[in-house]
């Protein structure tokens, strides 16, 4: 008989501990302990992996990273870092209804009718469903005798045919609903999960199978239960994007085999999700021309530009303390940029109610962006157009000095490409500038510099 155990588990991030603790150490989250059982890895299951046990200088150890997969989707294949590698475990994370689902049964159609063996489990619809879902997209395919579509939640059975069916793809539709029996917790909890996890993990690596995850994220947008499938696996893929725009952005937050925080553009059709190989357009189609607030900055997400409009609404408040709303940048970051408009450019932003919002619905994280922000909030507070031609690139200091963005060519060949004719950039990026760039460059040092040059 096999031996069996118990643990407690923080609920909220994994953390085991052999006794009941009131107050996780790790997360510092209250009353979050359950018991689960833990049973002692079988000789074989866990223990498969075979290890040398013997240290290997460096320069012997071969350095192929295995074979790599195109899935045919232009977009993914460059957030995986140029395709799948065979042996990876890719978690695929988003909210429920974001599209999960549909991504990857396309990508599997996809894969099947180019010869591939693909087994896709789902616990959460049925056969009928998924057919049912694979009529509405992609009705192009042809082929598919090697999709094959197992609806099981039992892990045991779906080892049984992985091993079985020897696929040259797997996806787990999703990681919360696989159950094992050797666990007394509900699946979807973090025992279930983790456990489930490593041994479809574990057995992916040993037949060098590429293995997908799918699984839900709670609305603080962590992966529902465990954070402990982040360090798990290989890749991590984010759907971002929301029900009130169409498009779907697929960011890699970790891959171990390619840049991290690149990203693929999806719109959501009747159809599925349709390829946007043109983001920076799509995401300026509906950008007001000579408006106060608006202004146009390049965000850099993994090695690709993308141009984004951010919009200010500065307004006088009617209210004791005004109110300050982002969406789509980071709210401090905008708290700090208002407060060195206000001292260092004598802008009375004080009294005034501040909205940014990036149109589109896009979330930019750069520094790069601080100059755009600032210059849609002025242009908004004095009420004048920044002109249309004009990208604005550099991050603000807290004296109001404008420092160098990385990638500065990239960045400029991608205005260029769009049509824009100026360009204003931090000072010290100057040297680092190739002369044959066909747009005219503005260099500032300072906001002070800024708000001559624009207005
Ligand atoms: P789904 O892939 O089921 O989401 P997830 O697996 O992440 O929970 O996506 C469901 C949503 O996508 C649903 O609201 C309907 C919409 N959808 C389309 O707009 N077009 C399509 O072709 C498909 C299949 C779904
Ligand atoms: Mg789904």
């Amino acid at each position: 008989m096999k031996k069996v155990k118990t643990s407690f588990f923080c609920q909220h991030c994994g953390y085991m501990s052999p006794k009941w603790l009131g107050k996780c150490p790790s997360c510092s989250e209250w009353n979050c302990f359950a018991e689960e059982l833990v049973s002692e890895p079988e000789s074989g299951s866990r223990a498969e992996m075979q290890f040398d046990g013997k240290p290997l200088p460096i320069a012997e150890i071969p350095a192929e990273e295995g074979e790599r997969t195109l899935t045919g989707l232009a977009e993914i294949d460059r957030v995986l870092g140029g395709g799948i590698v065979s042996g990876s475990a890719i978690l695929v994370g988003g909210e429920p209804g974001i599209g999960k689902s549909t991504l990857m049964l396309q990508m599997m159609k996809k894969l099947a009718s180019n010869g591939r063996k693909v087994l896709y489990v789902s616990g959460e619809e049925s056969a009928h469903q998924i057919k049912l879902r694979s009529n509405r997209i992609d009705a192009s395919t042809q082929n598919l005798q090697d999709l094959l579509v197992l609806v099981e939640v039992s892990l045991d059975k779906i080892l049984d045919q992985v091993n079985r069916v020897q696929p040259s793809i797997v996806v787990i539709d999703s990681i919360q609903t696989v159950y094992s029996g050797d666990l007394m917790s509900a699946p979807g909890s973090v025992g279930q999960v983790r456990e489930s996890s490593s041994r479809l993990i574990l057995t992916a690596k040993k037949n060098g199978i590429p293995l997908f995850l799918i699984g839900h994220v709670t609305k603080d947008g962590s992966i529902a239960g465990p954070k402990v499938l982040e360090h798990m696996v290989d890749t991590v893929l984010y759907f971002e994007g929301d029900s009130g725009h169409a498009y779907r952005i697929i960011r890699a937050i970790k891959n171990r085999f390619g840049p991290t925080n690149e990203i693929g553009v999806f719109e959501m059709m009747d159809q599925g999700l349709r390829e946007v190989d043109n983001p920076s357009a799509f995401f300026l189609a509906e950008r007001p021309h000579n408006a106060p607030g608006s202004v146009v900055v390049s965000s850099l997400e993994g090695t690709r530009p993308i141009l984004v409009e951010i919009q200010a609404l500065v307004s006088q408040s009617n209210l004791g303390v005004p109110r300050r709303t982002s969406i789509g940048v980071d709210h401090n970051r905008v708290s700090l940029l208002v407060a060195v408009l206000d001292k260092i450019c004598g802008l009375n932003l004080g009294g005034s109610d501040i909205f940014i919002n990036v149109a589109g619905g896009v979330r930019v994280e750069e520094p790069a962006v601080d100059l755009g922000v600032v210059s849609a909030m002025a242009s908004s507070f004095l009420d004048r157009p920044v002109d249309p031609g004009t990208i604005i690139l550099g991050e603000v200091g807290l004296t109001g000095e404008v420092r160098a963005v990385s990638q500065m060519d990239v960045r400029i060949r991608e205005s260029v490409r769009l049509g824009f004719n100026r360009c204003i950039v931090p000072s010290s990026n100057l040297s680092s500038l190739s002369k044959k760039a066909k747009i005219e460059i503005h260099p500032i040092r300072s906001l002070k510099d800024l708000l001559e040059n624009l207005f």
